[in-house]
């Protein structure tokens, strides 16, 4: 580990993604001694906390996580400070700027600079115009040693910007500031490790790639169902709506990800190019789409009382190439549904059985990847019921990547995120390209987005029916 000292600035540290992934991902992180010994993890929001009252923060996060297991955060979170300002004036950010400068002067070099924009996405061109008015993207006053070495970087969470327009214009903002080398947007789902093996499965078993063609697949569905209803996220999730907060990017990723050619080198930047090409052509059935609201949203901490967000939605996608050209991708999202349930599953062309006669019903076998709750993939295949008679009966062969994972102490989400952006490597990020082209997927049914009705569904139930 590099012996260079890092500060991690969290905008909104007092947030609820500071408090429910963060805190947790860098304390493992730490944990597992991947970060820089000098490293410190600047809190930067407006709550007036002292850097105890942070630390007692950061413990309460910790203990809540722990949910019960003793842990000792004693020395993680002695590397933490807090900064009281706020987001939207140029003198917290000012101050800010003093404050990392006393910091590595006492280091007596510059740090490298992690900046985690964990705010809600309508902030982020105040955050950064006032990073860049305030010399922040610069990682050190001049005059310190190691000051030629040391980077800054930006960790910016989805969803980046609310339309193509926006996010084109915080782009050209962002690019005035940092390299995209510098600029990490976001989208934990490809940091799952499940996700990853999408890519792994895919282009190195012959027996399913043979087959990943409009020739032999039917369809693929892909869903993101979750029990949960907005919860605490209230104020934040009312703005943004299940299209956003999950379509724009998990969904849209998850598809990319099936659907991509082979990048022939593990490389980022063929990857990110691969994904970007197959989101180019995508298309969305216009006539598919389906909008949905649980009753009691309106009630919900935070959400306007007459809100017409969506906290469902479901449609039809079709990527346009040789390979997939009438082959869809069903998407499906929602909160407060009766499971949960995070999957994509293949559903390959039924072949003609050879079962006896009044059973020649078609036998489909289905790859399903599950990303949560279990992290699993499986395949539904057809073999004869023991016994007399000669009949078919479904069966699953599996592989449960979740204990798997807990042996080799795999890596969560966030963890990989905030190692990956310190390690500079992109892979798991989506480029300026994908964002592009997902915001072009999405922009169209935006725009049409309030002129559809919005169906109310039961908490706990499938969603809509209709
Ligand atoms: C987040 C969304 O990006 O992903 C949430 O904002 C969603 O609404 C969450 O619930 C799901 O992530 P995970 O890792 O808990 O499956």
């Amino acid at each position: 580990m590099s012996a260079k000292p890092l500060t991690i600035v969290i905008f909104g540290a007092t947030g609820d993604l500071f408090q429910r992934k963060l805190a947790g991902a860098l304390f493992d992180l730490h944990q597992k001694k991947l970060l820089p010994e000098r490293t410190e993890i600047v809190g930067f929001s407006r709550k007036p906390f002292s850097h105890d009252q942070f630390h007692a923060f950061i413990q309460n996060a910790l203990a809540a996580r722990a949910n019960g297991k003793i842990i000792e955060p004693e020395e993680f979170v002695g590397k933490a400070l807090y900064h009281q300002g706020d987001l939207n004036s140029a003198e917290s950010y000012a101050s800010l700027g003093n404050f990392l400068a006393e910091r590595d002067r006492l280091h007596g070099t510059c740090s490298d600079k992690l900046f985690y924009l964990a705010v809600p996405p309508n902030l982020y061109e105040t955050v950064f115009t006032r990073l860049s008015e305030s010399g922040l993207a610069i990682p050190c006053a001049p005059g310190l040693p190691n000051e030629a070495q040391a980077w800054t970087r930006v960790l910016v969470e989805k969803p980046f910007g609310n339309n193509e327009k926006e996010a084109s214009r915080l782009d050209r903002m962002l690019g005035r500031l940092f390299q995209e080398e510098q600029i990490f947007r976001i989208d934990h789902y490809l940091a799952k490790e499940a996700m990853q093996n999408i890519i792994s499965f895919r282009f190195s078993n012959g027996l399913f790639e043979q087959l990943w063609h409009k020739q032999h697949i039917e369809r693929v569905e892909i869903k993101f169902h979750g029990k949960e209803d907005v919860s605490t996220r209230g104020s934040f999730y009312d703005g943004v709506g299940a299209l956003r907060d999950v379509g724009q990017n998990h969904l849209l990723q998850m598809l990319a990800l099936i659907a991509m050619e082979n990048p022939k080198e593990l490389k980022a930047e063929r990857i990110r190019k691969e994904r970007a090409k197959v989101l180019g052509k995508v298309t969305v059935n216009q006539k598919s789409i389906v909008r949905g609201q649980y009753a009691g949203y309106r009630e919900e901490k935070g959400v306007a009382s007459d809100s017409t967000t969506e906290t469902y939605f479901t449609l039809e996608a079709n990527v346009q190439n040789t390979r997939w050209r009438g082959t869809p991708f069903i998407l499906e999202s929602g909160k407060a549904l009766q499971e949960n349930e995070v999957s994509i599953s293949i559903f390959f062309k039924p072949t003609p059985c050879l079962c006896p006669e009044g059973h020649k019903r078609a036998h489909q076998n289905v790859l399903t990847f599950s990303l949560s709750p279990k992290e699993e993939i499986s395949v539904l295949f057809w073999a004869k019921r023991p016994g007399f008679d000669f009949q078919l009966e479904p069966k699953r062969l599996s592989f449960s990547f979740s204990e798997d994972a807990l042996l080799r102490q795999v890596p969560n989400a966030y963890e990989r995120v905030l190692l990956d952006a310190v390690r500079g490597d992109q892979t798991l990020f989506a480029s300026t390209e994908e964002v592009k082209r997902q915001w072009q997927i999405i922009t169209p049914i935006l725009e049409r987005w309030q002129k559809l009705p919005l169906h109310s569904y039961l908490k706990g139930s499938a969603g809509p029916q209709n």
